[in-house]
């Protein structure tokens, strides 16, 4: 027993990893319009808030301008630090090259800098929410402004590992507060964040036995109706002022995929996935709430898409000389990035972005060298 879990939890964290080492950067474009709109309801709500502290919300609801607070779940791309260190071969974000732009060392990110936690916190002027995982070391005035549970593998429903899926971190979110008064129905408890990232699709295709996207493609529907329970749940039994939810980024360009085309080209079944599962959100969010006063989209999709055709917006000097190869990549075809022989060498190349001269005023294209070993 112990030991299927252990392989299924390799299986499930392998194919994490695998979709998360895409960089992260062109999503603070996204998160910055949704914080322009979040920070117009903070000024717009703050008198009506205001005396709403000590209501029982187990909110920061303090009033006046004081900025909102921000309950994070989610899976990788928001983790900070919930999936705890179980060893270099199965929870990679703890060991090298992962955290090297930011914190400066691995610190439970799955990135070699910020992840969407980090943006989107920035975007609304707050500091990041501290992961549950880490609380308990964090500053009392810090844990009042919000939390993130967001767990790297976590799906909208059960992925096969042992993740809290988005419902068990609504619980747990629910468990933490000091229970309220039902005099405080329809407080304030400030603004949730909702990422989901596809994990419940890459289980559906593994579990088909291949990477089969079909598989994921037909689990669609069951995603989305459960999301779109758990988003009601954010409203109206947690109280959230506002939620915020973010659709699919183009799966099919994710080095999983681009890595058999030789970073030539994207899946485009997986992409039409991704796109089947953004218009299914986006119909549940428009009839849920049209005039968007409570739920809003963080829509990932435009600014990856971009990013990765590396055509639109950017001129040639912001573009990626190779915008579909990851900035870390292993040797070998089924190695990982972060992978160490016996002997603790690197079985790894990495270009990480401060390594990347960018923005050169000539034309010439960018240059992606290998960092020293
Ligand atoms: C899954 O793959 C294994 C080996 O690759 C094979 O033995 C098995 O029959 C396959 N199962 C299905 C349902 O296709
Ligand atoms: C993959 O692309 C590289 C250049 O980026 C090229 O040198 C190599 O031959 C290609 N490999 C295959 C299998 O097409
Ligand atoms: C609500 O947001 C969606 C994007 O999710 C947008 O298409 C729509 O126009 C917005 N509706 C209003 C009334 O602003």
């Amino acid at each position: 027993m112990e030991h299927t879990n252990h392989r299924r939890r390799r299986q499930a964290l392998a194919t994490v990893s695998a979709t998360t080492t895409l960089l992260l950067l062109l999503l603070c474009l996204a998160a910055l319009t949704t914080a322009e709109a979040l920070r117009e309801h903070r000024d717009e709500g703050g008198a009506s808030s205001s005396g709403g502290s000590g209501s029982g919300c187990g909110s920061n609801a303090a009033g006046g301008k004081q900025s909102p607070a921000v309950w994070v779940f989610g899976d990788s791309y928001a983790d900070t630090g919930n999936l705890g260190d179980l060893g270099r071969e199965l929870t990679r974000e703890w060991y090298d090259p992962y955290g090297t732009t930011f914190p400066g060392r691995p610190a439970g990110r799955f990135s070699d800098g910020r992840v969407l936690t980090d943006f989107i916190a920035s975007a609304m002027g707050v500091p990041t929410p501290v992961a549950y995982k880490l609380r308990r070391g964090a500053a009392r005035g810090l844990v009042a402004r919000g939390m993130n549970f967001a767990v790297g593998g976590a799906g909208v429903l059960d992925t096969g590992n042992f993740q809290r899926n988005i419902g068990e971190q609504i619980d747990l979110f629910q468990a933490q507060r000091p229970p309220s008064p039902p005099s405080a129905r329809g407080c304030d408890a400030g603004v949730a964040v909702v990422v989901v990232s596809g994990n419940d699709y890459s289980y559906a295709a593994d579990k088909d036995n291949s990477t089969s996207v079909r598989a994921a493609i037909a689990y669609i529907p069951a995603v989305v109706r459960q999301l779109r329970e758990q988003l009601l749940r954010l409203r109206d039994e947690a109280g959230m002022r506002k939620v915020v939810v973010t659709n699919l980024h183009p799966m099919g360009c994710t080095p999983l995929f681009t890595r058999a085309l030789n970073y030539t080209a994207c899946d485009p079944l997986a992409n039409a996935g991704a796109a089947q599962h953004n218009a299914a959100l986006q119909s549940v969010l428009a009839a849920l709430d049209p005039a968007n006063r409570t739920f809003l989209l963080l829509d990932l999709n435009t600014p990856f898409a971009a990013l990765v055709d590396g055509a639109a917006a950017a001129t040639a000097e912001e573009r990626f000389a190779e915008p579909r190869r990851p900035c870390c990549e292993s040797f070998s075809a089924d190695g990982h990035c972060g992978q160490q022989d016996d002997s603790g060498r690197r079985q790894y190349r990495s270009v990480l972005p401060g390594s990347v001269r960018r923005g050169s005023s000539s034309s010439s294209s960018t240059s992606t060298r290998p960092s020293p070993p």
